[in-house]
Parts: structure tokens; sequence; C-alpha cells
């Protein structure tokens, strides 16, 4: 067989058994517009799932809107707007913030749209008929920026840990959720999946919260009508927290279109961070469990993005909107930064230095030197003419192990990592040309081979960054005289050494990334 039918072979073996990939950031609060503590978690689903389409899987990335509960009423109201005309009107800040930070999510769902109503609704009676949820009266606080009741040495004198702020004191009668009843159940769950939630302190942290006792939640409100109705007794809604999780049912048609559920569900990757790890990972498994859904294959828990210490959000009124500073940074600026500059599951400190510097580190004088430096080379001593990579290059076992090391960063969801790894490859190569110096060469063999080896490394390198810096990658593809899209690759064979064939034209350019 011949090495392209060997190709061809591998490739169809493949086709006939593509696997999804579904991925899924939180829904965000319309109670404020969009900050980079929002754009953090949407970044990271962004680009694992632009990983995943590299690999050949057929993703399905989804993002979206909460738009129910009191925190929402109570923020429409302080504006004079009924909770739906509120919702409309903050919901889009988020497609367009989404937009400009160049997310390609597949899926937008609106907790306010009758296709997530109809799936909480089944979700619901589904519990309700195995007997889980059941009338009771809840005294207790309650913090409304959490949309949790809190008993009291869970608060600081009476005070919301998270939020900083006073809890009030409710008394209704409310429908809970028995998740008491689960405790075995998930714990058995839990170690028959050891390696479900990353990073792996989180899965520990959660098997904690379990082994220390689970205590029911309330699934309903009288007190207020903003929300979905409980089927079985309209007197009460839906508390904000069933309603939401389900979000990641409905729209892959739970209770609505049996051949979607079963194409995309169990989800891969919940993408969350750690301020909502008891509700993704404790209450959302139980309540599946309880419906005879599978529970999900993922969660990636990361940590805060933290502005002077403290955690940005609206509540803390230090917000930053990663609007106001693509217009200096660019939107690979700061997509790079963010994921590559905390480890994913640690906090990290925002800083506008911290972005500047990691910008010109990695983009302006990495990446950037790279590009520039080859391109002019070429200009002035190829004609322009791009050579083709030796076989035997030195850099060919550098890039394989670069490849490898980043696919498996990314099969745990540490984009840090993975980056680190594509990035010690544009290091490799820019000590390759300083050791040969090919400024100072004569044109002949020689020069073409090391050229040739760069410019297949940045074929490389565009591929293996593209999740992070989409348009960058495409500019550099562009560059060194590809044609088509990066995001049309498929690894891993895209990744393997030789690809980059010899005859396309090298554009010198102006700098991809000036330094700031
Ligand atoms: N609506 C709920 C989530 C429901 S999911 C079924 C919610 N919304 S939120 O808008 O308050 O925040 C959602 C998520 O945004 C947080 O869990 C976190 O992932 C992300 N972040 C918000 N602020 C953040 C930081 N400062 N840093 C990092 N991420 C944070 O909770």
């Amino acid at each position: 067989m011949t090495n392209e039918h060997a190709h061809q072979r591998v490739d169809a073996v493949a086709s006939a058994t593509v696997s999804r990939f579904y991925v899924t950031t939180p829904i965000y609060y319309v109670n404020a517009a969009p900050h980079i503590g929002h754009a953090y978690s949407t970044i990271v689903a962004d680009a694992l799932a632009r990983w995943h389409r590299l690999l050949g899987e057929d993703v399905k990335f989804l993002t979206g809107t909460d738009e129910h509960g009191l925190k929402i009423a109570q923020a429409a109201e302080a504006k004079g707007l009924t909770p739906q005309a509120f919702a409309d009107s903050i919901a889009p800040t988020f497609k367009t913030a989404w937009q400009r930070l160049n997310i390609a999510n597949d899926d937008f769902i609106r907790t306010t749209e009758p296709r997530h109503r109809a799936s909480v609704t089944t979700l619901l009676q589904a519990c309700y008929d195995a007997g889980d949820i059941e009338l009771d009266v809840y005294r207790g606080k309650y913090c409304v920026a959490c949309e949790e009741y809190y008993t009291d040495d869970e608060l600081d004198d009476g005070y919301c840990r998270i939020h900083k702020t006073p809890v009030d004191e409710y008394e209704e009668e409310n429908y809970f959720f028995r998740l008491s009843r689960f405790e075995q159940r998930l714990l058995d769950w839990y170690d028959a999946h050891p390696s479900a939630i990353v990073p792996e302190f989180r899965g520990n942290e959660v098997r904690g919260f379990i082994k220390g006792g689970l205590r029911d939640f309330s699934i309903s409100r009288t007190s207020i009508d903003w929300g979905i109705p409980i089927p079985w007794d309209t007197r009460h809604v839906t508390y904000v927290w069933f309603d939401a999780l389900t979000n990641y049912l409905s729209a892959v048609g739970y209770g609505a279109d049996d051949a979607q559920y079963r194409k995309w569900w169990p989800v891969d990757y919940h993408v969350i961070g750690k301020d909502i790890i008891r509700f993704h990972c404790v209450y959302w498994p139980a309540m599946l469990l309880s419906a005879g859904v599978e529970p999900p294959r993922g969660w990636a828990v990361g940590g805060w993005l933290l502005f002077g210490g403290e955690k940005i959000s609206k509540t803390a009124g230090n917000i930053v909107n990663p609007l106001d500073l693509i217009d200096d940074i660019g939107v690979d600026g700061f997509r790079h930064y963010v994921l590559a500059e905390t480890p994913y599951g640690a906090d990290g400190d925002f800083t506008v230095e911290g972005l500047t510097a990691r910008y010109n580190a990695d983009l302006a004088n990495n990446l950037g030197n790279l590009v520039s430096r080859v391109a002019t080379v070429v200009g002035k001593k190829c004609g322009g003419v791009g050579p083709a990579p030796a076989a035997d290059s030195a850099l060919s076992q550098v890039a394989a192990d670069a490849y490898a090391a980043t696919a498996a960063a990314w099969a745990t969801v540490q984009p840090s990592r993975a980056l680190e790894a594509t990035w010690s490859l544009i290091r490799a190569t820019n000590a390759y040309l300083e050791q040969h110096e090919p400024w100072k060469a004569e044109p002949g063999p020689t020069l073409d081979r090391v050229l040739g080896d760069a410019l297949e490394v940045l074929r490389i390198v565009a591929i293996l960054a593209s999740p992070s810096i989409p348009d960058a990658a495409q500019a550099v593809w562009e560059r060194i005289g590809l044609t088509g899209r990066v995001e049309d690759q498929r690894l891993p064979s895209a990744a393997t050494w030789g690809g980059y064939a010899s005859g396309a034209a090298v554009i010198k350019g102006e700098p991809l990334f000036p330094r700031r």
C-alpha cells in the first residue's frame, strides 16, 4: 500500500467512527453586562471546542443566558422594565460580546425560550414521578445574589461569603428535591468515573462535600412568579438553579427530539467556575440520576479571575469589560492571555501589565519574530518562494513531541499547558535559526533546508495555536503562502512533519503583532 493509500484508509476508518463532542459554558445571569470573568469560561470552552473540531470530531458548543429568578426580577424592577423586556435588552449584549471575542458557539440558549420550558417541565415531572420531589416548609436565610439558602455556619456573621452582602430571612412552602437520598449513589458514580472532574483536586473536593452529608434543596418558590411553573402545582415556579441547569438538556432536545438527544447526551464537558461546582457536580448529577438520565461525562472547573485580589463581579464593583481591552491588545492577544497565563483551575490575577507582558513575550517576540525573520530571509534570499523542509530535520522530533504534549494537555482541559507545549516548538525554532543564522548564509540548499524547516514549524504552529488565536493563526497560514482555512486542517495527520510543500509565495507584510 502506498503512503497516500494508507492515509486515505485511516481517514475513511476515522470518518466511519466520527465521535461527537458536546461542551457547554455556564449560562450567564442577565442582571449584568458581560465582563471578563464571563469571558474567561467562554474563551476556555471555545478553545476546547476548536481543538476538538481540529481532531475531526462533530462538535456542539453551547452557551447562553440565565434569565429567571429573583435576582433578575429585582434587576428588571430597578430599571422599571418587565423581566422579559429586561432580559431581552441584556441577552444580546452577551451575543455581541461573544461575536467580538471570536467565540464560535453552535447554539445560544435563553432560559425564556419555549424549548427550554418544555425540557424543564419534562425533567421536573420525571424527578417527581420518581418520588424525589416533595412538598415541605422552608425557613432560612437566603442570598439573592447566589440564589441559594444558607445555614448560619455557612455565613460570616449573617453575610454571604461570596458576595459579602447580608442575607434575607425567608419562610415559604417549597417543593424539595431529596438530595439526601443520593449520597451513596453519587459516591458510587464518582468512584466509577474517577477522572470526570478536572482538575483532579476539584474532584476530591466534590467527594468531600458529598461525604460531609447532603441536604435536600428547595426547587420551587411561591414568593415570585418570574419562572417556569411547576407542572403539577402551578402556584409554584421552578427554582432558578433547577431551571438553569436543565439548559444543557434543552439545547439537545431532551423530551422533544429523541434523535438529537441521543446524539449529544451525555455532555462531554461542562466548563464552569469553582463558584458553581456544588450545583453542577452534586445537585445536577443527582437530578439526572433521579430522572433516569445519564450524568455528564466531564466537568472542567476553573478558578476565578481576580482583579486587585477580588473576584471580578458586579457585586464587587470591579468589573473589567473585555471589549475595552481588545481595542488595544487585539482579540487574540486577550484570548491568549486568559488561556496561557493561569493554569486552568487556579485563580488568576488579572492585570493590564500582565496582559501586555504576555502579549509581548509570546506573540510579539516569540511567534511574531519567527514569522517576520523567516519571511524576511525568504524574501531576500529565495525570491519570496518558500522552500520545503528536510525530512530528517532536527526539528521534526521537536514538533512531534510538541504535538503530543499539546494534545495531551487539551485532552484534560489544560490550555496553559497546551500553549506552553506549542510555544516550546516556537522557541526551539527561534534557537535553531540563531544557531544556523540563515540571514548570513548564501542562497543554496543549506539555507533552503533551514528556512523550509522553519516554515514547516510555522505551518504546524498555526494549526496548534489556532484554538487560542484563531485570526492570527490564519494570518500566519496565509503569510507562509498556504491557502484554505486553518480550522479545516485535521489532526493528528496535519501535524505530521513534511506537510509544507515548496513553491508557495511567502509574504513579508506588516508585523503581525506590533510590540506594545
Ligand atoms: N447563571 C449562573 C450559572 C448557571 S449555569 C447552569 C451563574 N451565572 S454568573 O453569570 O453569575 O456566572 C457564571 C460563571 O461565570 C461563573 O460560574 C464562572 O464560571 C464565570 N465567572 C463569573 N465571574 C468570574 C470571575 N471573576 N472569574 C472567572 N469566572 C467567573 O452563576
